[in-house]
């Protein structure tokens, strides 16, 4: 049987400030094997943040997509930390854990392409230590077409994706779904199809049990010690 993976998700943001180097950091302090997080790509970095806005976790303003790099580098993410660069993450993580690559913003999928195939060429990380995710499926289907060996994570949210046929044609590895859309019809489903299902966001020991019950392959946390509390 294979492993049940817990991804820290935005890092150990139960406990620090999300998407920053201390929630990464702490999360692999708790044994995270997976780190799951949010990209958008700026002047030319990919920065790692979740809201198209700032005001939720900085104390800056606006929308993300409309600032300089520089701009959203001054800011405070929370405890001093900055809005981190996804190679910086790849410099904390290196060998220790796999990283979910959210692409959130437009245009994410070549940089991240081209960012992964520096880290596997430069600082010897393995293609299997990523996963690359998106509700935006146009930009996975770039990022197949660019970098093929790349495991894919379809997102789907709330609506009720009964049947996930689209993310077995796509050639995505993995469906990542809302908890609240999941049942034993739509594990059986993807699993038929040779899909992985991770669920996001399990946050208590009660729903991690329904769902390891229902025997999905993984879950998105903001605890990665989870299992011990
Ligand atoms: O990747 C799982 C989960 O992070 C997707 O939703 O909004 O938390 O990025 P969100
Ligand atoms: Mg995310």
């Amino acid at each position: 049987m294979s492993e049940f993976i817990l991804f820290a998700h935005r890092g150990a943001s139960g406990y620090e400030p999300e998407n920053t180097l201390s929630a990464f950091e702490l999360a692999l302090a708790m044994g995270a094997r997976w780190i799951e997080l949010d990209v958008y790509a700026v002047d030319g970095e990919l920065v790692v943040i979740h809201d198209d806005r700032l005001e939720r976790t900085t104390n800056g303003t606006g929308f993300v997509m409309e600032k300089s790099l520089s701009y959203l580098r001054a800011l405070d993410a929370g405890k001093g930390q900055k809005i981190p660069l996804l190679r910086e993450v790849f410099d904390l993580v290196s060998d220790r854990a796999g990283i979910n690559i959210e692409l959130k913003g437009p245009e994410t999928a070549t940089p991240a392409s081209a960012l992964i195939a520096a880290a596997i060429k430069e600082r010897r990380m393995k293609a299997e230590q990523f996963i690359v995710s998106s509700f935006n499926h146009k930009e996975l289907q770039r990022l197949k077409t660019i970098h093929p060996e790349i495991r894919l994570g379809a997102l789907v949210s709330g609506v009720p994706w009964r049947n996930v046929r689209f993310a077995e044609k796509m050639g995505a590895y993995a469906v990542h779904a809302g908890m609240n859309i999941v049942n034993r019809r739509f594990v059986a489903n993807a699993h038929r199809r040779g899909l992985k299902l991770f669920v996001y966001t399990v946050n208590t020991g009660e729903d991690l049990e329904r769902m390891q019950d229902m025997g999905v392959d993984g879950v998105f946390t903001n605890y990665p010690d989870l299992c011990l509390i």
